[in-house]
């Protein structure tokens, strides 16, 4: 009896196969949430006292609730599931900076709503997710560290902007300059190249 053949050698599969479709969905969704959740951010900030700058707001911690759950999702499904390898022959520095960023990303998804729920408290100000469910708040309200939390939800903002500069840096250059798989495994159409 014939033995079935072996698809490809196991290093090559493994390198080349792609995030599952549930990863990748959970990847776009949020990034596209997150970014427009910035722009809600400081645009909210900004504004001139007015029924439209509550909404803006209404908006922004709507939204940003649901990242929260998105994330908590996303981090169940991803500990599920095994992850593909990057490619063989990728630097031992890489492999950590990937690691170790790609855990901080999922940190301040999760440390950014959590600070913006404490403000959100602490400010005292009654509040609906998308106009509907009221959010508990997590502590008493109070002014000072209100405002004291408001600066670390500005500071977390701005680390999460520079190493998502970073992340999308290093995903173009796997895919421009090393020419390899890494970002098109992670994008939708999940065309990968020999
Ligand atoms: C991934 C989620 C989030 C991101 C990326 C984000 C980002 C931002 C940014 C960029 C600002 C403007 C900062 C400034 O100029 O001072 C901001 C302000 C604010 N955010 Fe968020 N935010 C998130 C989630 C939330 C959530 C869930 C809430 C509340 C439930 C919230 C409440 C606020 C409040 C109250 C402010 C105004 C702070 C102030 O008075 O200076 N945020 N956020
Ligand atoms: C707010 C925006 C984004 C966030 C928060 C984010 C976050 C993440 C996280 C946490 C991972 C690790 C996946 C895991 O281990 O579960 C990841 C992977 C990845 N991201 Fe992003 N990302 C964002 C935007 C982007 C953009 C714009 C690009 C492309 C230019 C990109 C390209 C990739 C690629 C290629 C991977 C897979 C890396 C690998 O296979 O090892 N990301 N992203």
């Amino acid at each position: 009896m014939r033995t079935p053949p072996s698809s490809a050698p196991s290093g090559k599969a493994k390198t080349d196969a792609a995030w599952s479709a549930s990863i990748r969905l959970f990847h776009w969704l949020i990034a596209v949430l997150i970014f427009i959740q910035f722009a809600m951010g400081w645009l909210a900030v900004g504004w001139r006292l007015s029924p439209t700058k509550i909404n803006l707001f209404v908006w922004h911690k709507s939204i940003g609730m649901l990242i929260l759950a998105l994330v908590i999702a996303r981090l169940l499904n991803r500990l599920a599931r095994p992850t593909p390898p990057l490619p063989a022959d990728t630097p031992a520095w890489e492999r950590a900076a990937a690691r170790w960023s790609h855990a901080l990303l999922y940190v301040l998804m999760i440390a950014m709503p959590l600070t913006g729920w404490v403000i959100n408290s602490a400010a005292g100000i009654p509040f609906r997710i998308f106009w509907q469910l009221p959010l508990p708040a997590l502590i008493a309200p109070d002014k000072h560290t209100a405002e004291v939390v408001a600066l670390v939800h500005f500071a977390l903002g701005i680390a999460l902007v520079a190493l998502l500069m970073l992340h999308i840096g290093a995903a173009l250059r796997h895919h421009f300059v090393k020419r390899n798989n890494v970002l098109r495994r992670m994008l939708p159409s999940r065309r990968l190249v020999k």
